[in-house]
């Protein structure tokens, strides 16, 4: 993996990386200083960040995550990985809860400071290519990086999207979802917002009308075994994107190892190096 590092700040050009692009699939990894150029509190507890960071944004593909390094003293020492939302220009976007120490001080930065992140990192992304229709179905925060993969198929795919989210307080982004597929399905478990129900149901109910040609998912494991059995029963194509916990997030670690099937045996792949997408079929969740 090519690192090489870079500080921006907004009206500053990006300077010149003198070394060829990427190693691996094309792809570079840079660890930036970027400018937070816009903080926005999406719901209590949930944060979009708007980050000027182009080595990172000329490469990223939907489905690749950023590490963000949330202190400078060493505590906690792990970078926090977040998947890209968006990619506009210049500018990525991601969208963070707070969970713990790690993402309660990267709520605390405000525009204008510089955010240590390193990305677009992992090599299993969302395949974007031309397909009849799709499904895509996320849960929680997991439906964040499907915004970037929904906007990138809106030409290429008739996009039906599922989002599930726990109840109302909870529900994110149904205007930035509506405009980025065909059809947007949104469900609460507690029905307290538009479908009653997991989103998965609404998937298999409109599957018995017309099967999707490819299946994209992310979200809480449960889901996504759920999706992965009802793929693998229907013989429907799913990629999936895994949120394990990890590590160094480069591969360097194997905090992240996932079981991948591979011919009649079994291997052992990183969620942060060869994901964080695999074929639903061949890994083992
Ligand atoms: C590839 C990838 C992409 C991700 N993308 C996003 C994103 O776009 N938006 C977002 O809000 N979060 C995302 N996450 C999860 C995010 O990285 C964790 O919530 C964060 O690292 C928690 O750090 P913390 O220091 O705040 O909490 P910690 O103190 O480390 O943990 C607090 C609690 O969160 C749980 N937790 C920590 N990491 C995870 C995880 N990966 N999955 C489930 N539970 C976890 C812990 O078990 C603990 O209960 C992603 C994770 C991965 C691996
Ligand atoms: S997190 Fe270290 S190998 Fe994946």
């Amino acid at each position: 993996m090519y690192l090489t590092e870079h500080t921006y700040k907004s009206g500053q050009k990006c300077p010149k990386t003198n070394v060829p692009n990427g190693t691996k699939g094309g792809i570079m990894r840079v660890k930036v200083k970027c400018e937070l150029l816009k903080k926005e509190k999406i719901i209590d507890g949930i944060y979009k960040f708007s980050v000027k960071a182009p080595d990172i944004a000329k490469d990223a593909k939907p489905g690749q995550f950023l590490e963000a390094k949330v202190s400078e003293t060493g505590e906690p020492f792990l970078r926090r990985p977040i998947s890209i939302f968006n990619i506009n220009g210049d500018m990525i976007e991601f969208i963070f809860q707070v969970k713990g120490r790690g993402t309660e001080l990267l709520a605390e930065r405000e525009e204008g400071d510089l955010i240590d992140i390193m990305g677009p990192l992992g090599f299993g992304t969302f395949k974007v290519q031309e397909y009849g229709k799709v499904a895509i179905i996320g849960g929680g925060i997991g439906t964040y990086p499907l915004y970037e993969l929904a906007k990138e198929l809106k030409d290429k795919a008739d996009v039906t999207m599922y989002m599930g989210f726990r109840n109302k307080d909870l529900v994110t982004l149904e205007k930035e979802f509506e405009e980025v597929s065909n059809k947007l399905v949104l469900t609460t478990d507690d029905g307290s917002y538009k479908e009653k129900g997991f989103a998965i149901n609404f998937l298999k109910e409109d599957c018995k009308k017309e099967k999707p040609d490819m299946i994209f998912a992310c979200g809480p494991l449960p889901m996504l075994k759920a999706v992965k059995e009802f793929a693998t029963q229907e013989d429907i194509h799913c990629q999936i994107s895994l949120e394990e916990r990890m590590g160094c997030g480069i591969g360097a670690c194997l905090g992240c190892a996932v079981k991948v099937k591979d011919g009649e045996n079994f291997k052992y792949l990183h969620v942060c190096k060869e994901g964080p997408v695999f074929n639903a079929k061949d890994v083992e969740i």
